[in-house]
């Protein structure tokens, strides 16, 4: 069963950047399903790579956007973006080491994290976005 399920209330109106939010969305619940699945070191690490790999798309597509279009909130977002790449990051490495719980902790953590980062960021830019007529 999922463990997240977007809906309107995390559109940040925009179609690109929702569309990638639901993406990410999805790749926690993959994570979240292959745990469930007792799927043990063979699978998890290459679930991890693919999220992380794809949060890194999805943070670059997203500076790269605000930049075009001079959002003020630019460095505050870069920053956030920075931060999460390095906590999951160690969040990892744990788990490498055979911490399985690290797993447990780096889903719960990045589902909040996207969840706080969505509804708290990420949709102000989608307002600044918007009254420059980019939807
Ligand atoms: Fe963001």
């Amino acid at each position: 069963m999922a463990l997240v399920k977007w809906n309107d209330s995390y559109s940040v109106q925009n179609v690109a950047m929702d569309k990638q939010h639901q993406h990410l969305f999805d790749l926690i619940n993959e994570l979240h399903d292959a745990m469930g699945q007792g799927k043990g070191k063979d699978v998890l690490p290459k679930v991890f790579v693919n999220l992380v790999n794809y949060t890194q798309t999805h943070f670059a597509d997203e500076e790269a956007l605000l930049q075009k279009h001079s959002y003020p909130g630019l460095v505050v977002q870069k920053r956030q973006h920075a931060d999460l790449i390095t906590q999951v990051s160690e969040l990892i490495k744990k788990f490498e080491t055979g911490d399985f719980a690290a797993s447990q902790k780096t889903r719960d953590f990045l589902k909040q994290w996207l969840i706080d980062h969505i509804q708290e960021h990420d949709k102000k830019y989608g307002t600044f976005l918007n009254q420059k007529g980019i939807h």
